[in-house]
């Protein structure tokens, strides 16, 4: 079958023939129709990505973590599934030792023996076929088609939101007519992570505030107001937004750039929540003493977010059919762009690169 393979750490993406891994009882196997296009991909393609490995024993990998299939053959002793439904990988597998791994939640593995499709010591899912267990496939509703892509990236922020709130149960977070809607949050960034965490925070209600170092993208105009998030030029820091808006009680990065994050820190309020999403390899911080004392006194939660699981998958979709209702033309605005596999040479520019204005890249296969 054709496949999308890297050779990490070694930089570069070719298209290949690999062999069709074959069927065993209690497998399906699924059709890809499309795959989506991450930042993550792009870092493993450069060779960038420190936790990018291929199996052992192989010295290449089939790319990819975010796809969408249809079943066509349903293995025996299978159960759940039905040729022609629609399916979606989830990305990470357990390490098979520790207590979260066994009980479906990888995402908060003991022993970090955890692997990841596409990414650490599994094949990912840029491939015309895909053999895999219905125990790691989410049934996709066949009416969110267009733009069910989207659940991968936002199972991971489903699952990060769920933690915000659950960390932020150490105090009332609510406020009096107990919604979040007093609650400010800064979303640094605006690639698909932060569109997408932005809706989701509008979702629970909070007041969302999404920056960049430039002016905003007329797509990003155009979403952000549909949603009702506030833009904010972060080219000359965080001072102006600060005056206007005062401190934030939830801010989200998703550059990963540490100068970006320590500029954040004077807006932290008491009690507030950093995450940490976004990954990155430049950037510096310097850290002071008095910083440090700083976020002690403000009992200020600082939480490193990466995974998004079965449940958080089934709920994004839940978020994503609901979106497609209110927010009808943000949602669709997300993809930017679709390529087909076959155009080899385009594909490697879209894993090479990414394109003024782009948001989400879905590639193709049938
Ligand atoms: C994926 C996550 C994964 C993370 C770290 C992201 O691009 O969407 O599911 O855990 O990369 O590898
Ligand atoms: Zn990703
Ligand atoms: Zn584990």
């Amino acid at each position: 079958m054709k496949a999308i393979v890297v050779r990490p750490p070694t930089p570069g993406v070719s298209f290949e023939d690999v062999p069709e891994p074959s069927m065993v009882p209690g497998t399906v196997k699924v059709r890809i129709l499309e795959n989506g296009v991450c930042g993550t991909d792009r870092e493993v393609s450069a060779g960038r990505l420190l936790t990018a490995r291929p199996p052992p024993g192989k010295d290449w990998m089939i790319l990819g973590h975010e796809a969408l299939g249809q079943v066509e053959k349903v293995g025996e002793g299978t159960s759940g599934l039905e040729e022609g439904d629609l399916v979606m990988p989830i990305n990470r597998r357990g390490c098979g030792q520790c207590m979260n791994c066994q009980m479906g939640r990888p995402d908060h593995c003991e022993t970090g023996g955890f692997r990841e499709n596409g990414i650490t010591e599994l094949d990912g899912f840029m491939s015309e076929t895909l053999i895999e267990q219905p125990r790691y496939l989410v049934v996709v509703p066949k009416n969110l088609r267009d733009i069910a892509i989207l659940a991968q990236p936002l199972s991971d922020l489903v699952k990060s939101v769920d933690e915000m709130l659950h960390v932020q149960g150490r105090l009332h977070f609510q406020c009096e007519d107990y919604t979040l809607n007093c609650r400010r949050a800064l979303v640094t960034g605006t690639g698909p992570i932060g569109m997408l965490v932005s809706m989701l925070l509008r979702t629970y209600g909070m007041k969302v505030y999404a920056a960049n170092r430039r002016e905003p993208k007329e797509v990003e105009k155009r979403i952000f107001s549909e949603v009702g998030v506030q833009y904010y030029n972060s080219s000359s820091g965080y001072g102006e937004l600060y005056k206007e808006a005062g401190g934030m009680d939830v801010i989200f990065d998703t550059t990963g750039k540490a100068d970006v994050i320590h500029s954040l820190l004077p807006l932290l309020r008491n009690n507030s929540f950093l995450a940490f999403f976004g990954f990155s390899s430049e950037g510096m911080m310097n850290l002071t003493s008095l910083d440090v004392q700083r976020l002690i006194f403000k009992g200020v939660a600082m939480v490193g977010l990466a995974n998004g699981q079965k449940p958080h998958f089934e709920r994004a979709l839940w978020h994503l059919a609901s979106w497609k209702t209110v927010w009808p033309e943000a949602v669709k605005m997300l993809i930017t762009r679709e390529v087909r596999v076959q155009e080899f040479d385009e594909v490697k520019r879209v894993l090479e690169r990414k394109e003024e204005g782009e948001i989400k890249v879905k590639l193709i296969w049938s």
